[in-house]
């Protein structure tokens, strides 16, 4: 499985929802305060995303403004700049623009066409083409595991910020909203119409700053078949944060679970010996605050820091079978489960086969075994 950087969307937008004016010039949303929270923003990450219509647009310069944010980057042993970078399919990037002359490095993620069209004219950039399209995923995963790239700052336009929420890639959202009008329905929106989450996405921050107010959210729906989203990353990690709340014990292990609705809504969660009960297991604890029937198991995910159980001698019934019982269509998990109790448990393969989605998430398997050090030694 592919990791990917965490990825901040990060935009202005006026009262009416609009990121800018028809006028030639860049409308200005933020306060002067604010700017310099952006800046302290640009400071803290690997790379700035923008697509290739905010530099057609704003030719902004995209740099860290503060010298003593660059200086303290430089001695934690950062590049002076984030990485920069943009998209464009068609590969028609003006090579006066400021993105490409100011800064650090930069990359152009690219279609083999919009690869073909650079090499005629080119842009002092390193340029990746993607294939015939650009596909988000290959993206990020370029940028993490070729680039190094933790943490990403995507800093719009709409349409780029509308293709990462509506595919699920996107873990915060910082929005800040601006006391004024646009007015104008040919003004860019920050997001356009697209399939995206149903539900409720969670508040982590309401801050005012001078006139505007930030608002921090992260999306909450878990992702569909196999394929990992952002909000599946953070529901695992609940559940490797629940593992830690178990009882010690010597002959099991700890494990924490989350049930979660396909519109992002929590139904229930659990950890292994909760409440007393020696024997009762994470998936399990929260299976059962479930009401029998309840319509959203169908298309639920359950969450678990350690796979599904298919042995256990405790209690007749596996929560590979109670999973199955209730009928959640998706498993996301962060460990296959050891021999240390039964050998060749393989509780992934069993759910798989009676047709449930599973989706191993190895980059939360240190976190699902840190408190089970001691059974696995
Ligand atoms: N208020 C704010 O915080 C803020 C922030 C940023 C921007 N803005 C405003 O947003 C407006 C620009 O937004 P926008 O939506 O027009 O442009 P954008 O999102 O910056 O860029 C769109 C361009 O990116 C490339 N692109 C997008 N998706 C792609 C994909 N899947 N594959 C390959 N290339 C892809 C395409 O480039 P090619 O056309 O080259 O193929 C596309 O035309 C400007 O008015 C700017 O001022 C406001």
């Amino acid at each position: 499985m592919p990791s990917y950087p965490y990825v901040l969307l990060s935009a202005a937008v006026s009262l009416d929802g609009y990121l800018d004016d028809t006028t030639p010039e860049r409308l200005l949303l933020s306060s002067p305060a604010d700017f310099d929270r952006v800046d302290e923003v640009r400071a803290s990450v690997d790379a700035i995303l923008i697509g290739a219509g905010t530099i057609r647009a704003d030719n902004p310069r995209l740099l860290v403004n503060s010298a003593e944010r660059r200086a303290a980057r430089v001695a934690a042993g950062k590049p002076e700049y984030p990485l920069k970078v943009t998209v464009s399919a068609s590969g028609e990037l003006d090579a006066a623009a400021n993105f490409w002359h100011t800064g650090g490095d930069k990359i152009v993620y690219t279609t083999e066409k919009g690869a073909e069209r650079l090499r005629r004219e080119p842009v002092a950039a390193d340029v990746v083409a993607l294939g015939p399209e650009l596909d988000w995923r290959a993206l990020l995963a370029h940028l993490r595991e070729v680039r190094g790239v933790e943490r990403l700052m995507v800093e719009g336009g709409g349409t780029i910020h509308t293709q990462l929420m509506t595919q699920g890639l996107a873990d915060e959202l910082q929005l800040v909203l601006a006391p004024l009008f646009v007015g104008d329905p040919e003004a860019p929106r920050l997001f356009g119409p697209g399939g995206y989450q149903g539900g409720r996405l969670r508040l982590l921050e309401s801050r005012p700053i001078e006139d505007v107010v930030l608002m921090r959210y992260a999306p909450t729906a878990p992702g569909t078949g196999t394929l990992p989203c952002a909000a599946d990353r953070h529901w695992l990690a609940l559940a490797c944060e629940l593992a830690e709340l178990c009882p010690p014990s010597e002959t099991a292990f700890s494990v924490g679970a989350v049930v979660v609705a396909a519109d992002g809504t929590e139904l229930a969660r659990g950890y292994s010996r909760e409440g007393g009960d020696p024997h009762v297991h994470a998936e399990e604890a929260a299976l059962a605050k479930i009401a029998d029937g309840d319509p959203r198991l169908a298309s639920a995910t359950v969450y678990s820091s350690l796979e599904p159980c298919t042995h256990r001698s405790s209690r007749p019934v596996p929560c590979a079978r109670l999973i199955l019982r209730a009928g959640a269509s998706r498993v996301v998990t962060a460990w296959r489960e050891p021999d240390t109790f039964v050998a060749g448990a393989d509780g992934s393969g069993m759910l798989a086969a009676q047709g449930v989605d599973v989706l191993v998430l190895p980059e939360y398997e240190e976190r699902a075994k840190a408190p089970n050090a001691h059974l696995l030694s």
